[in-house]
C-alpha cells in the first residue's frame, strides 16, 4: 500500500512533543532523579520517565496505526502487519536527564521495508525538533538545515560517545587521545541523537561512535544524512552497531582514515 511518509512524520513529531514534554515536567518536579532499573552495567540506567514515555509514544503510534511494529529501547519489539516499524528512544542521553543536563531527546524512525524513510529527534529542554524524510531534506524547526562545510579536519570539532562497557570504554578513551592533537576539539555531549542532529545542523563537524544500538542512531543518522552529511561505517557499509560515522562530506575521508588506522570500530 502507499505510505504517506510525511503524515507520518508528522505523528511521530505529535508523539514526540507529547513525550518530551512528560518526561522534562517530571525532571522539573524533582531535584534529585532516581534510577529504576540497571541494564548492561551499573551505570547504564533506567527512570520510570523513560518507560512512562516510551509506554506514550507506544500508544499514540498505535492508536493512529494499530497495524504497525514498535522496536524500542525499553520495551522490545512488538509485531504488527503493516510492513511500518517505529524504533522509538523514549530518552536518548539518559544520563544526562538523570543528573538534570538539558541535552536529551526522544528519538522516533520510521522504516519502511527495511529502510529509514523519515526521522524525528526532539530535545524537550530546549523544543527544537528535526525532522527528515529520505530525499526531501532535513529540517529544525520547519526550517532547512545543512551541514558546516567543514574542509580541513584540523580545524574540525568531532563529538562522540563512550558504551557502558569498560573495556570498550578503555579503548574508546585511547582512540580520542590520539585525536584530541590533531583536531580542533572533542565534545562527549552525551546523547547520540542530538549529536547525530548537531552535525545535520553544523554545530558540530563530525560524529563517531562505536556500540550504538538501532534506537540511538536511525533517526539522527537520516537527519545528517538528509542535511548533506556523510553517513556511514568506516569502509563505505551502512551506519551500524559496529560504527556510526556521520560528517561534513570534505573531511568524510580524512576522519574514516584516521579512525582506521586508531582502531576505532575494533574493541
Ligand atoms: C546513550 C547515549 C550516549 C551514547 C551511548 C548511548 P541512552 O543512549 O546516546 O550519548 O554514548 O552509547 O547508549 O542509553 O542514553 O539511551
Amino acid at each position: 500500500q502507499d505510505i504517506d511518509v510525511k503524515s507520518l512524520v508528522d505523528l511521530a513529531v505529535s508523539a514526540a512533543r507529547e513525550a518530551g514534554a512528560l518526561a522534562r515536567d517530571r525532571r522539573r518536579a524533582v531535584e534529585r532523579m532516581t534510577v529504576a532499573a540497571t541494564k548492561s552495567t551499573p551505570t547504564d540506567v533506567v527512570t520510570e520517565s523513560d518507560t512512562a514515555a516510551e509506554q506514550l509514544i507506544r500508544e499514540r503510534l498505535l492508536a493512529a496505526r494499530p497495524g504497525d511494529a514498535v522496536h524500542g529501547e525499553e520495551g522490545g519489539h512488538s509485531d504488527g502487519e503493516s510492513g511500518v516499524v517505529w524504533i522509538v528512544d523514549p530518552i536518548d542521553g539518559t544520563v544526562n536527564y538523570l543528573y538534570g543536563i538539558p541535552q536529551y531527546a526522544v528519538s522516533i524512525a520510521l522504516q519502511v521495508s527495511g529502510v529509514v524513510e523519515g526521522g524525528v529527534v526532539y530535545n524537550p529542554a530546549t523544543e527544537e525538533t528535526w525532522t527528515a524524510i529520505r530525499g526531501a531534506g532535513a529540517q529544525l524547526n520547519a526550517e532547512p538545515i545543512a551541514v558546516s562545510g567543514c574542509a580541513d579536519l584540523s580545524l574540525a570539532l568531532v563529538g562522540t560517545g563512550f558504551g557502558y562497557d569498560a573495556s570498550r570504554r578503555a579503548r574508546q578513551a585511547a582512540v580520542v587521545a590520539d585525536l584530541v592533537p590533531v583536531v580542533r576539539d572533542i565534545r562527549r555531549a552525551g546523547s547520540a541523537a542530538l549529536d547525530l542532529c548537531a552535525v545535520a545542523s553544523g554545530r558540530l563537524d563530525a560524529y563517531y561512535e562505536r556500540g550504538l544500538n538501532p534506537w540511538d542512531r536511525a533517526a539522527g543518522a537520516l537527519i545528517a544524512e538528509e542535511a548533506g552529511a556523510f553517513v556511514g561505517g568506516l569502509h563505505g557499509q551502512p551506519p551500524s552497531d559496529s560504527m556510526t560515522l556521520a560528517a561534513s562530506p570534505a573531511i568524510a575521508d580524512d576522519l574514516r582514515a584516521l579512525l582506521e588506522r586508531l582502531g576505532a570500530d575494533r574493541d
